[in-house]
């Protein structure tokens, strides 16, 4: 399959001096080591106190605290959305939902995607003459638009959005879909159900359904190879990993001896920090000071999946949970967005420091490209900023203020309704996402907004007192920046995304062959043109 072709390839176009085949520019003059080369793992629904670093509850990182050790730590660093795509889309623009279009998540069978006239980090760096790779879930839609990227492999969306045959924790297997003759009436209703789920190298489908359980040792291997040849080529890469660890279904890898007998989350979190310690090893083998690693997530656990999600650490959301409903994953509560961070580089960042400065997934965007020496898109505005300076140990000064988007537990999807202004937490729509116990807290407008202050209140327990002079203090200048926002974006050249479904966009690699397991209307009409 891809990986002997893979090979070949690299083969065969290292000796021609260009990577890709899919790239129609090759090194033209480009000198060696000039331009550091980036390396941005983002885990999926992890908490923040799914890192050992942070939370000393938790034992199941031991690469990812190392790599803390032995570089920065931000406690108070954020994702973009409290869910996929929004976020996603985010660290791949530099700006928010309400700019790129990207307010919610898209769906299998979705038409559209990142609007195309949004700039990619991926793309102004490959004018700088970068090599770029994706690897892991890519989640933007379709696959066939990943603008700036020479070089993908890793699934489209959430991998619990298809079937597959080794699907791990909280997700059912493919249902076995007898080749040749009819099923029987039983089959057929269980039959076809649900599209397995693709792996692609590229634009085409390498495996469907993919193997969950060798996945994460298929992107270490891709990751391995791409750091290996990007090197080797003489030009500087950044290298996208937007993984789907510590999303379910958690994977049911080959236990290794220290892994049997944990629970499953916990193995899964081993899983995934073994497979970032693979990636740093590589980088600190081939390219350690020229290579810039940072390790975020890009939203809280989804709680409703009970023992199968992650931990919020201190960020407990108490308000919200007194009123019922979960504050993690699409709440703006802290435990939706307030992610792990780790920032590595030996030489650049300095070794076992933790900042406390508020910062953003959103900063990824113009910190890397001001590192890379090239510049941003003029005709756009940007939510990030520049880190470079926190990075390195000069300024500990990140946002003064910071928005969180509706993210699907309450209001309009992307609307800044929440809003950080130095340690004050301010909410003008609260609202919980489906907790474990099945409740939702429903969703309340405040008007006055609630106000807590973070600096002694994390779990956001106690809103201040509306009469007191601090929240008197700090409710005019949120209504100024709240103001000043909506008209800057007013005044942006903001996109639209398409959340249009079809069901003939629905990924699969050959309608006819019944591993593919596409969804069908029966078995009469075997699927043609539509899968
Ligand atoms: C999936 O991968 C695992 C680990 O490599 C392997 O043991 C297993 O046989 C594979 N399963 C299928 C259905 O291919
Ligand atoms: C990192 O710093 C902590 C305290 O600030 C110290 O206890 C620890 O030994 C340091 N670790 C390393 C690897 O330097
Ligand atoms: C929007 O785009 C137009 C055309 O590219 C450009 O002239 C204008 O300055 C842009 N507006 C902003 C706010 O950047
Ligand atoms: C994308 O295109 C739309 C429609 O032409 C336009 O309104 C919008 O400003 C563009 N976005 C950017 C970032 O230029």
């Amino acid at each position: 399959m891809g990986w002997l072709f893979l090979k070949v390839l690299f083969l065969g176009v290292t000796f021609l001096g260009c990577l890709y085949p899919l790239v129609d520019f090759c090194p033209s003059g480009e000198t060696r080591g000039q331009k550091p080369n980036f390396v941005i793992i983002l885990a999926d629904d992890m908490g923040w106190g799914d890192l050992g670093a942070n939370w000393a509850e938790t034992k199941d990182t031991a690469n990812l605290d190392k790599m803390a050790a032995e570089g920065m730590r931000f406690v108070d660093f954020h994702a973009a959305a409290s869910t996929c795509s929004p976020s996603r889309a985010s660290l791949l623009t530099g700006r928010l939902g309400l700019r790129n279009g990207v307010t919610h998540n898209f769906a299998v069978t979705s038409v559209g995607g990142l609007p195309l006239n949004e700039t990619t980090l991926a793309e102004v760096l490959q004018q700088a003459g970068y090599v770029t790779g994706m690897i892991a879930k890519w989640g933007c839609s379709p696959v066939a638009s990943l603008p700036g990227f020479d070089y993908y492999f890793g699934i489209p969306y959430s991998h619990d959005m298809g079937c597959t045959d080794t699907p791990g924790y909280n997700h059912p297997p493919c249902p076995a879909c007898p080749r040749g003759d009819r099923p029987s009436r039983s089959l057929e209703r269980d039959c076809y159900t649900d599209v397995a789920l693709p792996l692609y190298e590229n634009l085409n489908i390498v495996e469907q359904p993919v193997n969950l359980s060798s996945l994460a040792h298929k992107y270490a291997e891709k990751a391995i190879q791409f750091i290996q040849h990007a090197s080797a080529s003489g030009r500087p890469f950044l290298l996208y990993m937007g993984l789907a660890h510590m999303h379910v279904p958690i994977s049911r890898t080959q236990l290794s001896a220290d892994l049997r007998g944990r629970r499953p989350y916990g193995a899964g979190l081993r899983e995934m920090d073994s497979l970032v310690g693979q990636i740093k090893d590589k980088v600190d083998r081939t390219a350690k000071e020229n290579t810039f690693l940072w390790f975020t997530g890009d939203n809280g656990p989804w709680a409703q999946k009970c023992e199968l999600a992650g931990s919020v650490g201190p960020f407990t959301g108490l308000w919200q949970t007194h009123q019922g409903g979960s504050p993690a994953k699409q709440t703006t509560w802290e435990g939706g967005h307030r992610v792990p961070a780790l920032a590595y580089w030996p030489g650049r960042v300095p070794v076992n420091v933790t900042s406390t400065a508020l910062l953003s997934v959103l900063d990824i965007f113009p910190t890397v490209v001001a590192l890379a020496g090239a510049s941003l898109p003029q005709d756009r505005h940007f939510d990030g900023l520049d880190a470079s300076e926190v990075l390195f140990g000069w300024s500990q000064t990140g946002h003064r203020v910071l928005f969180h988007p509706n993210s699907g537990a309450a209001g309009e999807f992307g609307a800044l309704q929440t809003v950080r202004l130095g340690s004050y937490k301010v909410f003008y729509v609260s609202g919980g996402a489906k907790a474990c116990d099945g409740d939702v807290g429903r969703e309340q407008h405040h008007d006055p907004p609630l106000i807590f202050n973070l600096e002694d209140d994390v779990a956001e327990a106690v809103p201040l007192d509306r009469g007191s002079a601090e929240y008197q203090d700090v409710l005019p200048k949120v209504r100024e920046i709240l103001a000043d926002v909506l008209l800057d974006i007013a005044g942006d050249n903001t996109s639209r995304a398409d959340y249009t479904r079809h069901p003939s966009v629905t990924p699969c690699c050959n309608p006819h062959h019944v591993a593919c397991r596409c969804q069908a209307t029966g078995w009469t009409d075997f699927p043609t043109g539509r899968c």
